[in-house]
């Protein structure tokens, strides 16, 4: 396995990407709204990139093997959609759970966040799914530091969400990211405690967890990308991308609309 290591000034530079694909999400908050399509989401976000950040959304055209490319700027992935939902003209609706996946390449470097949107009122379960998932990521990005493995992080939010009810898609994970979209390591959300790579500064890679209120499996539609729950049961996602640092963590994909970071993460 080749886990490339960040230098300082190449962590400066996935800084700056991830602060910009978070500010795609701020910039597209406002506008999560019943009526609102996802390709209009997704020109908003490409024009953004493009026009105001002189960035290049990473997922237009990307083609890794065995895939046709993908032919959207942004990823967004409605109820029983895992991810990799590719936007359209269909209008959202009141209590639609949205995820919206933005990556943004800026000065050669990949910044890749996601986020979790209710669209009107949603369901208490549909809230709850939502924010059990963002509590999940986040019990994952505690445990990063030099030292600590990635089963760690796997373990941590595997047995958050199953003891409440859900499951783990096993099928995605996190990934190691850089100059390149995906790369080496593949973050696990479910694993054991001390198994696995040993993380060491300089290391940058996504968590991401995939969480479904229903069973765990999935599967690909005919669209070559979306991937959806088998039994149609709600999914939920969220993502940061995160810097492994002398002393513990730093996520890379902040910015001033960024969701409050929960207390378990305090210090
Ligand atoms: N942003 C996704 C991830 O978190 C990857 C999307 S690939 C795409 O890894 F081609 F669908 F955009
Ligand atoms: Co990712
Ligand atoms: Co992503």
């Amino acid at each position: 396995m080749t886990i490339t290591l960040k230098s300082a000034a190449d962590i400066d530079g996935m800084r700056v990407a991830g602060r910009l694909a978070s500010e795609v999400l701020d910039m597209l908050t406002p506008h999560v709204q019943p009526g609102i399509t996802t390709e209009q989401l997704d020109k908003l976000a490409h024009d953004h990139i493009v026009k105001v950040q002189g960035g290049i959304p990473a997922p237009l055209n990307y083609q890794p093997p065995g895939y046709t490319p993908y032919p959207k700027s942004i990823c967004t992935s409605i109820n029983h959609q895992v991810c990799h939902g590719i936007p359209n003209d269909r209008p959202l609706k009141n209590g639609d759970i949205v995820n919206i996946d933005v990556t943004v390449i800026k000065d050669g470097w990949h910044g890749d966040t996601s986020r979790m949107f209710v669209v009107g009122e949603g369901s208490i379960a549909a809230k709850r799914l939502c924010a059990i998932t963002y509590e999940a990521m986040w019990r994952g990005i505690v445990k990063v530091r030099p030292g600590a493995r990635l089963g760690d992080i796997g373990h941590a939010i595997q047995t958050f969400a199953e003891n409440q009810g859900f499951s783990i898609v096993r099928e995605f994970c996190g990934h190691g990211i850089g100059s390149r979209f995906h790369e080496e390591p593949q973050v696990l959300h479910y694993g054991r405690p001390g198994t696995l790579e040993e993380l060491v500064p300089g290391m940058i890679f996504t968590i991401e967890p995939m969480i479904n209120a229903g069973r765990r499996e999935i599967k690909e539609t005919s669209d070559g990308w979306t991937i959806v729950t088998k039994d149609r049961s709600l999914s939920a996602q969220w993502e940061h991308t995160i810097v492994v640092t002398d002393t513990g963590y730093e996520v890379l994909t902040l910015s001033a609309g960024s969701p409050p970071v929960p207390a378990l993460a305090a210090g």
